[in-house]
């Protein structure tokens, strides 16, 4: 009943739940794994918001802020201009001192802002997640003004495919394949992201898929490792690894013998 891979061009099954409700519950672990996460990300996406430009001025949106360091970072920008930070949960934006930072409980599947409200849009790992994601990436492409600048990131599962090493192979593909099929992400849909940005109009069109190494006992690894523990009873339970698979991934997160390539980031950006 699991596969590893993708739907290949199947409509998907309904997904059973939410991002946040069984996955991705907002407790310690989870923080910490939002911590890693920025840690490693954060100057690859700051390296594309340098590029594309944010100035004082530039009102911001960043849907899915999570853990709060790029909306810090564009209120240091983009002030005197407010920069709107959204999230299903807001409680670690509390950490982030800006008198310009407006947090907002706003749901990007469902709730609104006004056309061309914004200059900049930025999504970073949150739109893989979402069953409608293209209905998503047009309404977020209506809330800039026109010559206003889309930013999204998300993973791309492909290094994983050729990886030489089965357990790492294996595990990975398998937690993809959880959420898949528990909460709809769609972890190899970012390589068309430019593709995608195209077809809504946007203008100026860029892209950057980053491969990183991953050595056991990095942020990295720590980040890939929490990943996985935090549906280490939904993998076992429900037949997508052994007990056995599961403590030989993560013994090799831990062994900084252990090199191989992480899953991608991708990025892209284009202008309305
Ligand atoms: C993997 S985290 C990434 C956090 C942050 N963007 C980063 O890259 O550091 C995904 C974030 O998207 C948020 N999220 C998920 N579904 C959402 C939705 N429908 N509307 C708004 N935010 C959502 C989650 O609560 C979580 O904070």
């Amino acid at each position: 009943m699991v596969s590893a891979g993708h739907h290949g061009g199947r409509t998907a099954p309904a997904p059973a739940e939410r991002y946040g409700e069984t996955l991705f519950v907002r407790d310690t672990p989870e923080r910490r794994r939002l911590e890693l996460l920025q840690e490693v990300f954060d100057p690859h996406s700051v390296r594309t918001l340098e590029r594309v430009g944010v100035q004082p001025g530039t009102r911001c949106l960043e849907i899915g802020a999570g853990g709060g360091s790029l909306a810090r970072w564009l209120c240091g920008r983009a002030a005197p201009a407010a920069v709107v930070a959204t999230d299903l949960d807001i409680s670690l934006l509390d950490t982030v001192r800006a008198d310009n930072l407006l947090p907002m409980v706003h749901d990007v599947t469902r709730d609104d802002f006004p056309a061309g409200s914004f200059d900049l849009v930025h999504a970073r790992f949150v739109l893989n997640h979402l069953p409608e994601r293209d209905r998503v990436l047009e309404r977020i492409t209506e809330w800039l003004r026109p010559g206003g600048v889309l930013v999204v990131e998300s993973f791309s599962w492909f290094p994983l495919d050729s990886s030489p090493d089965a357990r790492y192979r294996k595990a990975l593909l398998r937690w993809g394949d959880l959420l898949r099929d528990t909460i709809g992400t769609d972890s190899r849909w970012a390589r068309n992201y430019p593709s995608a940005l195209a077809r809504l109009g946007l203008r100026d069109l860029g892209a950057r898929t980053v491969t990183e190494h991953l050595r056991g006992g990095t942020a990295l690894a720590g980040f890939w490792e929490l990943t996985v523990d935090m549906s280490k009873q939904q993998l076992i339970d429900r037949g997508y690894l052994t007990p056995r698979e599961y403590e030989d991934f993560t013994a090799l997160m831990r062994d900084p013998d252990f090199w191989d390539l992480a899953p991608a980031l991708t990025q892209a950006w284009g202008r309305k």
